[in-house]
C-alpha cells in the first residue's frame, strides 16, 4: 500500500520509527514532514491537510498523523471530505478503528503512546479488515453529513 505520513514537531521521532516499520512491512511511505532534525515548532493542521488531502485524492491508500496527543491531527484531518481519522491508544481501539470505522487516517499521540506500543497499534490497524455490512451503512450516513 501507499501510506502517507506526517507529524508536528512533537511527533517527528515517533514518525521516523513508524515510517521505518511501515517500510519494513513492505509498504511505500510518503513522508510529508517535518524532518526529525527540523528546529522549532510547526502547526499540525498544515501536515494534517497534506496527509489527509493525499488520502482523499487517492494519491495514498492510507495516512498516519502524529502530534502530541493525536487529537489536533484527528480534528484537522476529519475536516476533509472522505477522511475518517481517529486517535487510537490501545489494542481494542486500534482494532475497532478499522473493523467498525474503516479509519483511513490513523492518529497517534507521541506524548501519550510510547514508540513500541505505537508500533503494535499500527500493526493491528494495518492488519485488521473492515467488517462492512451494518458498519458500511453507518459510514454512508457519516458521508452524508459531509454535505449537510
Ligand atoms: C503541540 O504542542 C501540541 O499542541 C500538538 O502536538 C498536539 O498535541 C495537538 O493536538
Amino acid at each position: 500500500m501507499r501510506i502517507a505520513i506526517g507529524s508536528d514537531h512533537a511527533g517527528t521521532e515517533l514518525k521516523s520509527a513508524i515510517a521505518d516499520e511501515v517500510k519494513k512491512m513492505g509498504h511505500q511511505v510518503r513522508d510529508f514532514g517535518p524532518e526529525e532534525s527540523a528546529q522549532g515548532s510547526v502547526d499540525y493542521p498544515d501536515y494534517a491537510g497534506a496527509v489527509a488531502g493525499a488520502v482523499a485524492k487517492k494519491d495514498a491508500d492510507l495516512g498516519i498523523l502524529i502530534c502530541g496527543t493525536g487529537i489536533g491531527m484527528s480534528i484537522a484531518a476529519n475536516k476533509i471530505n472522505g477522511i475518517r481519522a481517529a486517535v487510537v491508544w490501545d489494542e481494542f481501539t486500534a482494532r475497532m478503528a478499522k473493523q467498525h470505522n474503516n479509519v483511513n487516517v490513523l492518529c497517534l499521540g507521541s506524548r501519550t503512546t510510547p514508540i513500541n506500543r505505537a508500533i503494535e497499534l499500527l500493526k493491528i490497524w494495518l492488519e485488521t479488515q473492515f467488517e462492512g455490512g451494518r458498519h458500511q451503512a453507518r459510514l454512508d450516513k457519516i458521508q452524508k453529513l459531509e454535505h449537510s
